[in-house]
């Protein structure tokens, strides 16, 4: 069976787009597959991003997928980060489990199977299964170790992530975890927990650091972990990740308290300087 490609506007920096999407004059979103013709009764790969403007994105999926179910398309969904992914648990009652809503809005929306990035709530890489959605997550842990390798003198590394959920990143390559706890949310309109520590005491002494997670979101993490390694008497510290989200200019405040800061283009980004293109191809 011949597979379709479908890819969405927001992908345009790595491939050409051929679906359309627009706004009616009030704001509601349109879509158009104008080669519908071609993705019925097949297998169609969705590339489309969900962040930036994740809620938004969504709705733009939705209507996708509804054009797709209605032409009979079976369809993976190719979307680099999850959205709603960091909210897999529920911290008190009265929450919504997110990262679950999203799941299953997907699989009755018409996703077959999604394949993503370093999944927040999914911890390993392989072929999963989350809220009853098909997920394959691939790391991009090794392509930013390659690279954080390549900006150092020797190619030696010490690679530590800055909590344990991050683990499975750094744990092929020898490396270890901090321990992160989070406190309860503060005060204002964003829903943001404090971190109140980030412990680990590991002999860096005059070596070079990797620090590794999945995300840097507001940076606080990758900020304290840092401050952290320098107390440790690391010779150079490099900060990397597969999403980069950089809120509250803290890609600048990293580049300030760091050798190097890094990571994918799964979300446009200015440290974006590892291309997933290859990983997704596979
Ligand atoms: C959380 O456990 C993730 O792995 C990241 O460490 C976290 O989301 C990063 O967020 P921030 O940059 O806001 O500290």
């Amino acid at each position: 069976m011949d597979i379709m490609k479908l890819i969405s506007p927001n992908f345009s920096d790595l491939f050409e787009p051929n679906i359309e999407i627009k706004e009616f004059p009030d704001g509601d979103s349109y879509v158009f597959i104008e080669n519908i013709n071609e993705c019925k009764n097949t297998e169609v790969e969705l590339f489309h991003r969900l962040y930036p403007e994740q809620n938004n994105s969504i709705v733009h999926l939705i209507l996708i997928l509804d054009a797709l179910k209605r032409a009979g398309a079976k369809t993976t969904l190719i979307s680099p980060y999850l959205p709603y992914s960091r909210q897999d648990k529920i911290f008190k009652e009265g929450e919504a489990l997110s990262a679950e809503v999203l799941c299953n809005l997907l699989v009755c929306a018409g996703v077959q199977r999604l394949v993503t990035l370093d999944c927040h709530f999914l911890k390993k890489e392989g072929e999963l299964e989350y809220g009853g959605l098909k997920i394959k997550n691939i790391s991009a842990n090794k392509m930013l170790v390659e690279h954080a390798k390549s900006m150092t003198d020797d190619g030696e590394l010490e690679i530590i992530s800055p909590d344990q959920g991050a683990n499975y990143l750094v744990s092929g390559f020898g490396g270890k975890s901090m321990t992160k706890v989070r406190g309860d949310y503060e005060e204002g309109d964003t829903a943001h927990r404090k971190i109140e520590t980030i412990d680990g005491n590991f002999n860096v002494k005059g070596k070079n650091v990797l620090i590794l997670d999945d995300m840097i979101s507001t940076g606080g993490t990758m900020i304290r972990a840092v401050g952290n390694i320098r107390n440790g008497g690391a010779k150079s510290i490099i900060c990397a990740a597969t999403h980069g989200f950089f809120i509250n200019e803290s890609l600048d405040r990293l580049s300030e308290i760091s050798d190097g800061v890094f990571t994918t283009n799964s979300i446009p980004n200015a440290a974006a300087e590892v291309d997933i293109i290859e990983l997704l191809k596979d």
